[in-house]
């Protein structure tokens, strides 16, 4: 659904009335498009906390960002890679805080952005790369956590729709999907997230098989969509096939229509089902005999009510869609092997789930169940199947959900966001893509806010 609001303040006498009355002035965000696929601009690596072990250069050297351009002296102490400040600002910076270990250190994270992040172009990214907290050496804890705020607090203050973002890794190669994602208008709706990637794959669990195509990933794969016939679902299951997929999209028997629809646009299939029934992953496995990549589970519904005027239906209804037939599908998929080793699943949590929400305690319960599910099971299903799992947590994206939403509860989860504006369901898409990439075998277990650092839970 449009956002006038948006469109308005995008029209010079919009920008002019809004800023005279101090209200929200949201950036329009570049997403990706086939003709725009990468940010434009240059890419700026610095370093806080002295020299680390990261052998980051190649990796950002193959996001296809130009390194910093030389010109005038940089007026800071931080390390640069190149030393020089180009006259148009970034498009991405990328500092390396991974050495700090303590709070002497965490001023050079000051020093180095400090004179370059009013440069940073609108939609640019910065991306803070810190290491895994140390259980046994507090100081490094503490100033490793510091960046977390530190992160969260300048993705609130940067506005003109840059992005801020923290990695917490140990290698950079394995990150090398993340870096890209965070490096590109595909994440244009994440910021303020804190993600871990692990090292490596579990032995005899290759996440690809010989080298990535990076232009196609899911060539050759099969990827299922529940509830793929609209809204987000539809949007996943289109990014999944621009990147090569093989797409089944699901939905229930009503829905027949759109699905077929969805499938025969993107040359693929439709299967009708209810994802409550109890022999559902038996007949998805039925369905494909050859086993799937990729599974999302994107289905879900509201029946919002507070506590006190619920009906038990509504409840039961709720946690039936949104939680227990994503947990009954995953066990049967994964008992009968239907997932093939290097699978994706990704479920969809919500802010809701994370924040709470007033007349949502069903809805909010069974969001925070999925996060539950997805950080139990990560470790095992990678260590027995070489499957990761991870979920979306969407904010407010613009669909017919949200677009039941009355208007002034509407308006305000729309505005109350560092970007000031809704999401789309391509937003959720492209994160869904880069989590369900093959290269993204070490993100394992995570819960990422779509939300455009929604002030909800934040
Ligand atoms: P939507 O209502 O537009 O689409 C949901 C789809 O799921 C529909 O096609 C529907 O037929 C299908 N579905 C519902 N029950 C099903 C069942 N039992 N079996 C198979 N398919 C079923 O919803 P939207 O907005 O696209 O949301 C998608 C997911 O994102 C949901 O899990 C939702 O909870 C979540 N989400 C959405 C947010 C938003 O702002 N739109 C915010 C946070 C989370």
């Amino acid at each position: 659904m449009a956002d006038r609001y948006l469109s308005f303040t995008a029209t010079a006498p919009g920008r002019l009335l809004t800023r005279r009355l101090g209200l929200p002035q949201p950036a329009a965000l570049s997403r990706w498009t086939a003709e725009r696929p990468a940010l434009e601009g240059h890419l700026t690596h610095l370093t806080a906390g002295g020299p680390t072990a990261l052998d980051l250069a190649p990796v950002l050297a193959r996001t296809g960002l130009p390194a910093e351009p030389t010109g005038s002296a940089r007026s800071t102490g931080a390390k640069g890679s190149g030393g020089t400040t180009a006259s148009s600002g970034p498009a991405a910076v990328v500092l390396d805080a991974t050495g700090v270990r303590d709070v002497d250190a965490l001023a050079e994270v000051h020093a180095a952005l400090h004179p370059v992040v009013r440069s940073v172009a609108a939609s640019g990214r910065i991306v803070v790369l810190g290491a895994p907290l140390d259980a046994r050496d507090h100081h490094q804890a503490a100033v490793q956590q510091a960046l977390e705020g530190f992160v969260r607090s300048l993705g609130k203050e940067i506005g003109r729709g840059r992005t801020v973002n923290l990695v917490r890794l140990t290698d950079a190669s394995a990150a090398e999907s993340t870096l890209r994602f965070l490096l590109s208008p595909k994440s244009a709706y994440v910021s303020g997230q804190v993600i871990e990637v692990g090292t490596e794959e579990v032995a005899g669990f290759p996440g690809s098989d010989g080298p990535v195509d990076w232009a196609l990933p899911l060539a050759g794969r099969t990827a299922l969509v529940t509830g793929g016939a609209r809204g987000i679902g539809e949007a996943v299951a289109e990014t999944l096939a621009r990147d090569g997929a093989h797409v089944v999209v699901l939905d229930v028997p009503q829905a027949e229509e759109d699905a077929r629809r969805v499938a025969a646009r993107l040359g693929c299939s439709a299967l009708t089902l209810d994802i409550t029934a109890a022999d559902a992953g038996e007949r998805i496995a039925a369905e494909l005999p050859d086993g799937l990549d990729v599974l999302i589970h994107n289905a879900g519904i509201t029946r919002d009510r507070r506590l006190v005027n619920m009906p038990a239906d509504r409840w039961s209804t709720v946690l039936d869609v949104n939680l227990a037939s994503v947990l009954r599908t995953t066990d049967a998929l994964l008992a009968k092997g239907a997932l093939r080793a290097g699978g994706r699943i990704v479920a969809t949590a919500s802010i809701a789930g994370l924040a709470g929400n007033a007349g949502q305690t069903n809805y909010g319960a069974s969001k925070a169940g999925v996060a539950g599910l997805v950080r139990s099971l990560a470790p095992r299903a990678l260590a027995e199947h070489g499957v990761t799992v991870n979920a979306v947590a969407p904010g407010f994206i613009e669909t017919r959900m949200t677009a039941a939403v009355p208007l002034f509860i509407r308006e305000a989860g729309r505005r109350m966001n560092s970007l000031a504006q809704g999401g789309l369901p391509v937003d959720v898409a492209e994160t869904t893509a880069w989590l369900a990439h093959p290269a993204s075998g070490a993100v394992n277990g995570q819960v990422v806010r779509v939300c455009g650092q929604s002030l909800l839970g934040a």
